[in-house]
């Protein structure tokens, strides 16, 4: 047997087991006498099903899962035999789950070797900076305006004017930082991608580097993230040996070079100056604007700070054209996200998907409802400062705009779904003492009113003058809104106001009662 097997190395998969089962897999062929080729892949994402294990036949991959190291010796005699398997899940690419999305920035993650610089290449990798170098600074920048990318790092501003603005401002040194500090409760897409495709991002962050004219730049990850961490160095040091990154990139004119950095396990530290202070070797403190990053960012230089997922999309859309990726989605929000489906649910996992799907069909259809078994009550979107969605509103796209709207945002694009068992005064208290263990303490709304937030939910719920203390929540929430220098403290309202508004009850207020608090 000299088939490929592919056992995810990710640190997901290697969480429920894969280690154990790629090494059962050797002892198993040991046994037999046979030498299996094992690739330690990425994840395809699909994580109810991981340790998912597949088989390369001449009709394609074949999946098992999920796998444990038990299963192994009866999995790889029936694979010998040519007989099914309990596990077996059929061609990869036809599990429904899978082919359902459109995978653009994921097209090649659990697919390529992640250590192999030639697989990627042999996938199409490096084919977006071959193409840079053809277009030149001016009209890469413009091909990605064009595209219509947004930053998935949460506050979705337009990468190409991002990148304009660096651009245009004149300096000796300028900086590409990329932000891989993913705190968002319920997201994994940057791990994901650093493990699963770490090339990608080393490819997209050259691209940024050659057309805003920087050399230099930096990987900020979280210290949580050790596998990513780990990957993520090996992927440096391959594609610089390999002549893609320090001097002369691909044999071009252009210099360009990068390291890790690890974070220190900080919430705030994701918010994009306090990342620059960290990074320059201070606490992680916000920073006021002006001036702008891109104009005095990284050591006082014009800098590009922009999310991982951002970057990984540059060379699809390099490499396939701005009319392609701009032709997914809908209205302003462009192409697909990768979204991420978390919490109390069956079909946990990655689901690239062109923006336009509802909350709906990713939380019943894709998601396939609760892990419980108990209906869904609700369904937090971006993270821990994202607004709780009742069921009401799962007709709500996944869009910017249409998120907006509903008083909500998409942030990172991770969900985290609950059943009826949740209390959401519990769930708004956390979110204000969530604020108040990761303010950054620079501003009086957030280091001050996200206590006093904890201590009004706390009155509201033992039923203190209830009716006035919902009064002084609200307000609370409206200073905090429109006061706070940053997201923390501006956004830890919508989780709080979203829960009163939505789910009265569990605060122990009347609809009549809350109206009367508004
Ligand atoms: C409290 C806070 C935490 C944040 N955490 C992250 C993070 O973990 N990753 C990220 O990419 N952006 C995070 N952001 C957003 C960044 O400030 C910034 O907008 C982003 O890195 C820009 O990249 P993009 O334009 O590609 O999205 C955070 C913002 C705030 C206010
Ligand atoms: S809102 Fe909070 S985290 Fe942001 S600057 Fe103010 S104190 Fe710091």
């Amino acid at each position: 047997m000299s088939a490929r097997f592919f056992i995810p190395g990710d640190a997901g998969a290697v969480a429920v087991g894969a280690d154990e089962v790629a090494t059962a897999f050797e002892a198993a062929a040991t046994a037999k006498g046979l030498t299996l080729d094992i690739v330690r892949n990425g994840s395809r994402g699909l994580y109810w099903l991981e340790p998912m294990v597949e088989v390369e036949t001449a009709a394609g991959r074949v999946a098992y899962g999920p796998v444990s190291a038990d299963d192994v010796p009866a999995l790889l005699e029936a694979m010998l035999a040519g007989e099914p398997h309990a596990l077996l899940l059929g061609s990869t690419e036809e599990i429904p789950w899978l082919k359902r999305q459109t995978r653009l920035t994921f097209a090649r993650c659990g697919i390529v070797d992640p250590r192999s610089l030639d697989d990627y290449r042999a996938h199409g990798g490096y084919k977006g900076l071959e193409k840079a170098l053809v277009l030149g600074a001016e009209a890469t920048i413009e091909e990605v305006v064009q595209s219509g990318l947004r930053g998935r790092g949460g506050a979705g501003f337009p990468t190409g004017i991002k990148w304009r603005t660096v651009a245009a401002t004149d300096a000796e040194q300028k900086y590409i930082v990329c932000n891989a500090d993913e705190g968002d409760s319920g997201t994994f897409a940057d791990r994901m991608i650093i493990e699963g495709d770490p090339f990608v991002l080393i490819e997209g962050m050259t691209i940024a580097g050659i057309a805003v004219g920087a050399t230099r730049g930096y990987l900020y990850i979280r210290s949580e993230y050790p596998h990513a961490v780990a990957r993520m160095e090996e992927a440096i040091r391959n594609a610089r040996a390999a002549g893609y990154l320090g001097r002369a990139v691909a044999g071009s004119a252009f210099d360009f070079d990068m390291e890790v950095r690890v974070g220190a396990g900080a919430y705030v530290c994701g918010e994009e100056t306090a990342l620059l202070e960290s990074l320059e070797g201070r606490r992680g403190v916000v920073r006021a604007k002006p001036p702008l990053p891109a104009h005095k960012g990284l050591f006082g230089k014009p800098t590009v700070i922009n999310n991982v997922i951002s970057l990984a999309t540059v060379p699809i859309i390099l490499a396939e054209g701005a009319t392609a990726y701009r032709d997914f989605g809908m209205g302003r929000s462009r192409g697909t996200m990768p979204i991420q489906i978390a919490g109390n649910v069956k079909h946990g996992g990655l689901y690239e998907v062109a923006f336009g799907v509802t909350l709906g069909e990713l939380v019943d259809e894709i998601g396939g409802g609760t892990a419980s078994g108990r209906p869904v009550r609700a369904v937090q979107v971006g993270g821990p400062l994202g607004a709780y969605f009742p069921r009401a509103l799962f007709d709500t796209p996944f869009d910017y705009e249409a998120f907006a709207g509903k008083d909500g945002l998409i942030g990172h694009g991770g969900i985290v779904i609950f059943d009826d068992t949740v209390d959401m005064a519990k769930q708004a208290r956390f979110a204000m003492e969530f604020c108040a263990i990761e303010s950054c303490g620079k501003c009086t709304p957030c280091r001050i009113g996200s206590t006093r937030g904890v201590e009004t939910v706390d009155r509201i719920v033992r039923g203190e003058d209830r009716e006035k203390n919902l009064v002084v929540l609200e307000d609370l929430c409206h200073t905090m809104k429109f006061g706070s220098l940053c997201a923390l403290g501006g956004f830890t309202p919508y989780p709080v106001i979203s829960a009163l508004h939505h789910f009265p009850e569990d605060f122990g207020a009347t609809t009549p009662v809350l109206e009367a608090a508004r």
